[in-house]
């Protein structure tokens, strides 16, 4: 046999010069920087790769070989507590050899550069390096100078690929499939790299997307990016089969951009009433951290729509997926 790659699918030519078309089984990249750069057999191979990551996690003894003897950094240069855990927790489901850089425990205080960091831990033959980081577009930039593969954790305001990922596979986890669903995002989309990871994510997969915030918290244009606009949330979470909502991210604003979170809650928040616009079988989500009263009540976050804790629980999965799509030894698992 012999094949060639197009854009979407590998062709197979059989033994009778025949074409056929399978799906993806590797992916086209050694990075993981934006959703952008995955199509829809990658993205699903992803999501099917995690199903069988989440059965190791089901196991008493939650640990395989597919990493053994691989090296990866987790290079975090913002808080994070649910991402920065779950890459931990994966690399040592996957038996890799991880560590974590804090910045505040590295030179990085003393002014180094992200590129001379990354130069330096390149020196120490790393396979992986995940990255996160306050600036926009520095994963592609580390990418650029790096022969280790660079996972994109969340870049500034423009992307966070594994949250939309294992939004993506709570989506179908709950409904099936996300092609033809009502999603709707609310909140704060002027400052959201998961929303952007997650247009892309749910568009390329079929979804009907919805994005709902005050005019000064959304983003001019957004339209193009084949998603239905609105400021009434009313209007957007009629008849939703999903609903994820985003906190307003006051460490990236400057300026006021509502008047106050009382009046912001009063409006945007999703409350007990509100969720019963939405469809009988809706699934509420959130990437977390939450303000409670602020973006959700209380009732609503803890209420039995909220799928919150499952996308945690899920992160696990579809970063172990993404790790050993990137690096893993297939015959070690
Ligand atoms: N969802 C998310 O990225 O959470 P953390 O900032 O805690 O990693």
């Amino acid at each position: 046999m012999t094949g060639s790659e197009s854009a979407n699918r590998v062709t197979v030519l059989n033994d009778a010069n025949e074409t056929s078309i399978m799906p993806r089984t590797t992916l086209r990249s050694h990075h993981l920087l934006s959703i952008g750069d995955l199509d829809s057999d990658e993205i699903n191979l992803i999501l099917d790769t995690a199903e069988a990551m989440k059965e190791i996690g089901s196991r008493t003894i939650k640990k395989v070989p597919a990493l053994r003897g691989k090296t990866i950094v987790n290079l975090f240069y913002e808080p994070s507590t649910r991402t920065r855990t779950s890459f931990e927790i994966a690399e040592k489901r996957l038996s890799a050899d991880s560590l974590n850089i804090a910045v505040t425990g590295s030179s990085v205080v003393k002014g180094e550069t992200l590129f001379d960091t990354a130069r330096n831990l390149e020196a120490m033959a790393p396979d992986i390096i995940v990255l996160r980081h306050e600036a926009s577009g520095a994963p592609h930039q580390l990418a650029g100078i790096c022969r280790a593969g660079v996972i994109n954790a969340g870049d500034g305001m423009h992307e966070h690929p594994t949250q939309a990922l294992l939004d993506g596979f709570t989506i179908r986890a709950h409904k099936g499939r996300i092609e033809g669903l009502k999603v709707v995002i609310v909140g704060d989309l002027l400052h959201s790299r998961v929303l952007r990871s997650n247009i892309l994510l749910l568009r390329e997969l079929g979804a009907d997307v919805w994005v709902c915030g005050p005019p000064t918290l959304m983003p001019q244009g957004i339209e193009r990016f084949g998603v239905h606009a609105t400021t009434k949330l009313d209007e957007a979470t009629e008849g939703a089969d999903v609903i994820m909502m985003l906190r307003l991210q006051r460490e990236r604003m400057q300026g006021h951009f509502v008047p106050s979170l009382r009046e912001y809650f009063a409006v945007y928040g999703l409350t007990v009433e509100r969720v019963e616009r939405a469809k009988p079988d809706v699934i509420i989500m959130h990437p977390g951290p939450v303000n409670r009263g602020v973006e959700i009540a209380s009732e609503v976050a803890d209420g039995p729509y909220s799928v919150m804790l499952e996308q945690v629980a899920n992160g696990v999965a579809v970063r172990m997926a993404v790790l050993y799509l990137l690096a893993g030894n297939p015959d070690e698992m």
